[in-house]
């Protein structure tokens, strides 16, 4: 049932491009130009001319709907919230008719997520699920939705369902911005070539996971990670530490690079590994500053990186390089590194990888 690998977690890695290919098949044509979602075609005004998404989740889910912030923002100009489910239920916060709410949870099943949806339909909201299980009490509570088709995840880390929910939310965004034109035809067509491109670079990026699995031989009895990315690839950096944390117990902390000269970076030292997302984006020099100024404390650097960055090479004691991709794509690329890293730095460990301690797959109670 594992299908020939040792544990859930490392078959659901590797079952990413497959998965993330369900996902578009039947909603993306890039040839024809085309995003058909029947979810958004039924609420179709109400996404362009809502003031306000809110994102609802926690956890990885949580990691997807800010990503999805950024992808919404800059492309539809549309004002986003992403929300803990459980502050959000509790808060009395204020929901106007005509705001958009997406709940996102791969089992469709978390007590918080589900019970914050029902609140603000009672509000006038209308909800929106994106949802891995068929059928889940969240998929029932939304008006609308769009599944995942991540297929079942057994793993208790969340892997394969989050970049299904990226190209998902993703392809909501498109097709929101190109009915709400604020997007150009050639990013329009551009974004969609990269999209239907991303099975295939998850594919290639597979292929190299000797050299992660050295990192995690190196690196496995460090006693803290800091994990450090701007803009698109700040998420990436909240969900890396989340996922160590949760397979390999070692303590984790993801911020936006640039944040931690507010305080982290107090715990810079030659035995802190500090993971840099550093994809080329418009964010690029920004992050190749902080990873100097981690250097310049001796911190051991490893950064998630494209082919040919010479400045980063020079910075990192450790590289793993991604394929390229467009800004607003390349978290799906950079995560899974991230998924690797723990995964092997929790077998190394000795640690029961698809059921760590604690944990459990659906959280259905508060
Ligand atoms: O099923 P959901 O997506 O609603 O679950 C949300 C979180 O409980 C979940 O993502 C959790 O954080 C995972 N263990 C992360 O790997």
């Amino acid at each position: 049932e594992k299908g020939g690998y040792d544990h859930f977690m490392l078959k659901e890695i590797f079952e990413q491009p497959q998965t993330i290919f369900d996902c578009l098949r039947g909603r993306l044509d890039a040839t024809a130009g085309t995003i058909t979602m029947s979810g958004i075609e039924k609420y179709a005004d109400e996404l362009v001319n809502t003031n306000r998404i809110v994102m609802v989740a926690c956890g990885t889910s949580w990691h997807a709907g800010l990503v999805a912030e950024y992808i919404f923002e800059e492309l539809c100009r549309i004002n986003v919230e992403v929300e803990y489910a459980s502050e959000f239920r509790y808060r009395n916060p204020v929901i106007n008719k005509g705001d958009v709410i997406i709940a996102i949870s791969q089992s469709g099943e978390t007590a918080d997520t589900l019970v914050a949806i029902e609140n603000a339909k009672n509000q006038g909201a209308i909800i929106f699920g994106v949802v891995n299980v068929v059928g889940s009490s969240i998929s029932r509570a939304s008006h609308a939705g769009a599944y995942t088709h991540a297929g079942p995840e057994i793993g208790v880390a969340s892997t394969k369902a989050f970049t299904a929910q990226l190209a998902v939310l993703t392809m909501m965004a498109l097709a929101v911005a190109k009915k709400k034109g604020t997007i150009t035809e050639q990013r329009y067509q551009t974004l969609l070539k990269e999209l239907e491109a991303v099975p295939e670079k998850v594919s290639k990026l597979l292929k190299s996971v000797d050299g992660i699995k050295a990192l995690a031989e190196k690196y496995k009895d460090a006693e803290d990670f800091l994990y450090l990315g701007r803009g698109f690839n700040f998420p990436v950096a909240l969900e890396g530490a989340l996922k160590l944390k949760e397979i390999s117990y070692i303590h984790a902390e993801g911020y936006p690079a640039a944040e931690m000269k507010h305080g982290p970076i107090a715990l810079v030292d030659e035995t802190l590994p500090v993971v840099f997302i550093a994809t080329r984006d418009s964010y690029h020099e920004k992050v190749i500053s902080n990873m100097q100024e981690i250097k310049a404390r001796k911190g051991m650097v490893i950064s998630v990186i494209n082919e040919g960055d010479e400045q980063s090479i020079s910075l990192s004691n450790d590289v793993i390089i991604v394929p390229e991709a467009d800004e607003v794509i390349a978290p799906m690329l950079s995560v899974i590194p991230m998924q690797l890293l723990a995964y092997y730095i929790g077998v190394a460990r000795g640690l029961d990888v698809d059921k760590p301690r604690n944990l459990a797959k659906s959280v259905t109670v508060e």
